[in-house]
């Protein structure tokens, strides 16, 4: 049941591109597709003229809920674009690949819209063979395999049994089912947080002063959604608590809860805490918020105006005293004695590493598109990093979490 989860999760929100060529096995697509669908990947379909012969687009185009693609170009003699198709992919998988399509990978061919977006691949591809027995094992054959292999794309064996032609042996289409669980391995071994579950929070929060006014503060939440993206490149099952911001993530798995407060932002936060095994909270959460919110817009009649503030609640060391097997970090933006009062913040909330930035050195802080950063652990172990973009920072604090997992588990 875990191994089950593990699967289903590699597959949630992917882009599939399935290129169908022209074998007998093509029929099978259209149980390929419903099973891509079933785990939750967005899938298209493009097809040569041969496997049209084999399998309708209409089925596919139904199934896959997308327009399958034919040709370089469709009914209204409008381009179709290959490369934006290509791009478009996560993966890119072949099936059946006949031994014709085989010899056009290997030599770089590109005659049709199947052969056109190999030939533009960004992402992985992976190719389910089906040919009779002894085209499998021609020597010609087992060349342009070790073309394709050699070209970084993943051969899913086909399999033994009954031949279109009568003859029994290698050279079927491997199952539909076999094919998923290849692909779903590939990505579960592929990355390092497969399996899981990652808290992010960021942003600022604003506290209301009446319905219309609130505190706030200038974080722009760049560094939270950049960190919620690239703990989903590395496999993770993200979820982001963002405080009112602009940014969105770019990585379409990222779960997104917009919260406004600071107890807004403490209620998501606790929700998912329990099950999750890495929180890095980043939000600039309001320190203080209006003893009390008035009910309705505050009128412009004296001079002066005095607000009394209460301490909003703190969302990481609530949850610091909750925390069990979780990994538990926060961030530290001080314009003084920043490595100090960094580390008197581990212990007082209770975290495994802090991430501490400078507000007043330069291109760092809220705003800016760069930040230079100093992590401490919990041992007191200082982690200096150079300045760079807020993309490059979240990438070195996503490999510092998993090699504290690898140390620390
Ligand atoms: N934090 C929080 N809830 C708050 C205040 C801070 O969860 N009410 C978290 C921040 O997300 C950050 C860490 O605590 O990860 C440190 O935040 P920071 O503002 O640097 O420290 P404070 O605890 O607010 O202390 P001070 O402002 O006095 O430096």
């Amino acid at each position: 049941m875990a191994d089950g989860f593990l699967i289903y999760m590699s597959l949630k929100n992917k882009h599939i591109l399935l290129g169908i060529t022209g074998g007998i096995a093509a029929y099978k697509c259209a149980h390929l597709v419903r099973l891509l669908i079933k785990e939750g990947a967005v899938v298209k379909v493009v097809m040569t003229k041969a496997a049209e012969e084999f399998v309708t687009a209409k089925t596919l185009s139904v199934l896959s809920k997308n327009e399958v693609v034919t040709d370089f170009f469709d009914s209204n003699n409008s381009w179709n674009n290959h490369v934006a198709l290509a791009e478009w992919a996560d993966a890119i998988i072949i099936a059946p690949l006949t031994a014709n399509t085989l010899a056009k990978f290997a030599s770089g061919l590109c005659d049709n819209i199947v052969t056109a977006c190999y030939l533009s691949a960004r992402s992985k591809v992976f190719v389910a063979p089906a040919m009779d027995l002894d085209m499998y094992q021609h020597p010609t054959t087992k060349q342009n395999f070790d073309t394709l292999r050699k070209n970084e794309n993943l051969i899913i064996p086909a399999e033994s049994g009954e031949l279109a032609s009568g003859l029994s042996g290698e050279g079927r289409m491997a199952e539909p089912e076999h094919i998923i669980e290849f692909v779903n391995q590939y990505f579960a071994n592929a990355l390092p947080l497969t399996g899981k579950k990652v808290l992010v929070n960021a942003g600022p929060t604003y506290e209301a002063i009446d319905p219309v006014r609130f505190i706030g503060n200038r974080s722009s939440g760049k560094m939270g959604v950049a960190l919620a993206d690239e703990f989903a490149k590395a496999g993770a099952e993200v979820t982001l608590v963002l405080g009112p911001s602009h940014q969105k993530p770019q990585e379409r798995s990222v779960t997104v809860i917009a919260v406004e407060s600071a107890e807004e932002m403490l209620n998501a936060c606790q929700k998912h805490f329990e099950a999750t095994d890495i929180a890095i909270f980043s939000a600039a959460v309001a320190d203080y918020k209006p003893k009390t919110v008035a009910a309705s817009k505050i009128k412009k009649l004296e001079n002066e105006l005095s607000l009394d503030l209460v301490k909003t609640v703190d969302v990481l060391a609530t949850l610091g005293k909750q925390k069990k097997h979780q990994l538990l970090a926060g961030f530290a933006l001080e314009t003084d004695h920043v490595v100090e009062y960094a580390t008197e913040k581990i212990a007082k909330k209770n975290l495994d590493f802090i991430v501490a930035n400078s507000a007043t050195e330069s291109g760092s802080g809220f705003g800016v598109d760069t930040n230079k950063i100093t992590i401490i652990d919990k041992h007191n172990k200082l982690y200096n990093f150079e300045l760079k973009s807020k993309q490059d920072v979240a990438k070195d604090i996503v490999r510092f979490a998993i090699n504290y997992l690898k140390t620390h588990e």
